[in-house]
């Protein structure tokens, strides 16, 4: 693959810049020598339609939910409606200044406002903050409130522990450990739900609380939800529910009739607004009565239908993100929650399940289903036993041959060799008819032919990568040095 040092020629230029009002040298003059270069930069030389080639082509590698299918696991990668990007895009918006007066910025704390509105709807809980940027934000954001809890009771110190399944997100013991606290791994039952035994078993009066992720990583709801958060309450614990997965239950079940004190959700996921990459994000958190007095400031408060920030909260943990957050990303998420209204959501719900479950029937008895109950949002597969040598990552780099974005591999870590699944709603028929042809004749392949799976991808512009290294030594300019 070339880089824009491999196009032009000295003396190339793609745009004309307007001359200079002044001669170069007086200019100069204005800088003390040791601040100036001793020679130019080293800028690409390029015509105008080799700088639009060059960038045309990159964009044309690069895959993206616009471009295809894109199952990737736990990240909800559904479509974006465009119109909703025109909306945020809207100057009224854009050209705000975030330190203007309350009384000059109404339109944009009401947005705000009324998708606290919502989403406090949605949770069937009665707090909110929309600061957090992203899913894992939240979660520390949760975590920190549950510390100012446990601090008003004088049980800061007492209270250590948080209980995580060994189901849960990543990001949700790594956040607990931010917050302080120590963490006592569950193990999940033949089910794939919460070993109850175990449950009652780490209760006790160290115990701050629990974090769920809710459906479960597998894509597996909890069926004994409520006994979970009936038995953490009893023990004085608070429970906090990771609803990134919110997209299997939306409209159909709230975090608060099931016993739920935080519950975080990833706006970037469920409520569409495109992401990946890091960002850009939001992660709201909704509270339970208990966890009101925390909340971040400042609050927006209507009354007589203006609006206005109140920052007089003596317990508040204070600021968890500059202003108020990801507005724009709020924006996006708000145009598709008013869009679809209760009954648009309902159906997306039904429709990610749908897709999940369809698929999962298609691929069940060619690929093993650790954990086979009903799918919710998504399901894990695993690539073990498929043939000699294979493993996941030949089987997802395969599918880049025919097309298609590999799902997540390797997690959850509880089952070997995973691939995770997730189709959402906004897929038609046909895509995943495509998808699970594509892995059966993979799964065929890999009997047969399993050189192909390990060499794979064949038709990439780049072929297999040091994934690890890429990571670890990211070297992002010419010439070398680290970036980051
Ligand atoms: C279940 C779950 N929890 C938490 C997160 C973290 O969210 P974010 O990536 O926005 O920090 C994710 C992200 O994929 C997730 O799938």
């Amino acid at each position: 693959m070339s880089t824009i040092y491999d196009h032009g020629a000295p003396g190339r230029r793609a745009v004309a810049l307007p001359e200079l009002g002044q001669a170069e040298e007086e200019l100069l003059a204005r800088f003390p020598p040791s601040l100036r270069r001793r020679e130019g930069p080293r800028l690409p030389e390029v015509s105008q339609p080799e700088l639009v080639r060059h960038y045309t082509a990159l964009s044309r590698m690069n895959y993206g939910v616009d471009t295809g299918f894109y199952p990737l696991g736990s990240c909800t990668m559904k479509h974006n409606p465009k119109l909703h990007e025109d909306l945020a895009r809207h100057p009224g918006f854009t050209e705000l200044h975030p330190l203007l007066p309350a009384e000059e910025c109404q339109g944009a704390l009401a947005l705000l406002w009324e998708m606290g509105e919502c989403l406090k709807g949605i949770a069937g809980m009665p707090g909110i903050t929309l600061q957090p940027a992203a899913g894992a934000h939240g979660e520390l954001t949760g975590m920190l409130l549950l510390k100012r809890w446990l601090e008003d009771r004088g049980e800061l110190g007492v209270r250590t522990k948080i209980l995580l399944p060994d189901s849960a997100h990543g990001t949700n013991p790594a956040s607990a450990a931010m917050a302080g606290f120590s963490v006592v791994s569950l193990p999940s039952d033949r089910r794939g739900m919460v070993d109850l035994a175990a449950l009652e078993g780490a209760l006790g009066p160290d115990v701050a609380g629990i974090m769920l992720t809710v459906p479960n990583t597998l894509g597996i709801f909890e069926e004994d939800i409520l006994t979970i958060t009936q038995l953490v309450h009893e023990a004085g614990g608070l429970c906090y529910f990771d609803g990134a997965n919110l997209n299997a239950y939306l409209g159909r079940a709230r975090p608060g009739d099931m016993g739920a004190d935080v519950f975080h959700i990833n706006l970037h996921k469920t409520f569409s607004t495109p992401h990946g990459g890091g960002g850009p994000g939001a992660g709201p958190v909704t509270v339970s009565e208990a966890l009101l007095p925390y909340l971040p400031v400042p609050d927006i408060v209507r009354e007589d239908g203006k609006y206005r920030l109140v920052w007089d909260r003596p317990k508040s943990i204070g600021r968890v993100h500059p202003y108020f957050g990801n507005t724009l990303v709020i924006a996006k998420a708000l145009a598709y929650i008013l869009t679809l209204g209760d009954e648009g959501l309902r159906e997306a719900s039904a429709g990610a399940v749908l897709a999940a479950n369809y698929l999962k029937a298609k691929l069940k008895g060619t690929y093993r289903v650790p954990y086979d109950r009903l799918a919710k949002h998504e399901f894990v597969l695993s690539g073990e036993g498929l043939g000699d040598g294979v493993r996941t990552l030949d089987i997802a780099k395969r599918l880049m041959d025919y097309g298609f974005h590999p799902p997540t591999v390797y997690f959850p870590l509880i089952v070997k060799e995973a691939l995770m699944i997730e189709p959402t709603e906004t897929e038609p028929r046909e895509v995943l008819d495509a998808f699970a042809e594509a892995m059966l004749r993979i799964a065929a392949e890999a009997r047969d032919h399993p050189e192909l799976l390990r060499d794979a991808p064949h038709t990439t512009p780049v072929r297999r990568l040091d994934e690890a290294r890429a990571v670890r030594e990211p070297w992002l300019r010419l010439g070398g040095g680290c970036v980051g």
